[in-house]
């Protein structure tokens, strides 16, 4: 099931996302913002254990599309949700869903780094306390587990009392990922995780996602075409409020099928 594709430097063993099995269907979802139609009948299938990226121009409804998965727009007065998105046989639009159990399931990472005001311990401990986990071993346990998968272990081991606001930025990134990463989420979006990050942080989120979609699929927003071209096994070009264009990566960068994709990729506009 897999295809060895050629890299410039080296060569990469990549998943065929067309074989692989589906995590999150969905079928015409549309979203309005009051009358503003935001997400216009967008159908998809997010594989599992798969990188997939959404790219467009500002305003495309790219975050809108995110936030419907994990139910976050329910937080944006006036903002309705229609169609399906289907996870686990269950269409995460039903108004009988529970959010606080969706959202530790199918966790959600932001532009700007958003760590509590907290110690670096109290962070990613966090959600386990809410869920009334209390055992001193189980909590550090998450904490050292979380920490290395975020690659932040080894900076912040002896520092763990220390305040998160005193860390950089990139670390405060991966701290919010390890953060996530605690709850054990199945689905993880991340909406433009790296815009705020210089270019060494950017490289080392990259890597962190790569390694961690062995266990957790991954939904991404970015601006960066490099980036989804980089990471991403699947990509979905939006604009308008419609997805334009949907496949595997290498497709769609080196093979777009519609003359605006192509253009956008080419940096004709954005
Ligand atoms: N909270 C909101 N309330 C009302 N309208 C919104 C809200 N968020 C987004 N919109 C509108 O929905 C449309 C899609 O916006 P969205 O933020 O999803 O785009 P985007 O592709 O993420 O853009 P960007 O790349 O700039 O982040 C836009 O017309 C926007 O004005
Ligand atoms: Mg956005």
């Amino acid at each position: 099931m897999y295809v060895l594709t050629l890299e410039k430097e080296k060569r990469i063993v990549q998943p065929n996302p067309e074989a692989m099995e589906t995590e999150l269907k969905v079928n015409n979802l549309n979203v309005f913002y009051g009358s503003n139609h935001a997400v216009k009948n967008v159908s998809m299938e997010i594989k599992k254990h798969a990188i997939t990226a959404l790219i467009g121009p500002s305003g495309c409804g790219k975050s809108t599309f995110l936030r419907s998965i994990n139910r976050m727009n329910d937080l944006i007065p006036g903002a309705v949700c229609k169609g399906e998105i289907l996870y686990e046989g269950i269409n995460l639009l039903d108004a009988s869903v529970d959010v606080v159990s969706l959202r530790k399931e199918i966790g959600m990472l932001f532009q700007k780094p958003n760590p509590f005001p907290k110690s670096i311990f109290d962070n990613v401990t966090h959600g386990l306390k809410c869920a009334g986990i209390r055992k001193k071993d189980v909590l550090e346990n998450a904490v050292e587990e979380s920490l290395k998968l975020a690659g932040l272990w080894d900076e912040t081991k002896d520092r763990l009392k220390h305040s998160a606001l005193s860390l950089s930025g990139g670390q405060q990134q991966r701290l919010c990922l390890a953060r996530a990463l605690a709850m054990k989420p199945k689905v993880l979006l991340l909406d433009e995780p790296t815009s705020a990050l210089d270019p060494v942080s950017t490289a080392k989120i990259e890597e962190l996602l790569m390694s961690l979609k062995k266990r957790i699929t991954i939904v991404i927003v970015t601006h960066n075409m490099q980036q989804a071209a980089r990471i991403a096994d699947q990509t979905a070009f939006f604009y308008e409020g419609t997805l334009v264009e949907f496949g595997n990566t290498r497709d769609l960068f080196e093979n777009p099928t519609h003359t605006r994709t192509k253009s956008y990729i080419s940096g004709q506009f954005g």
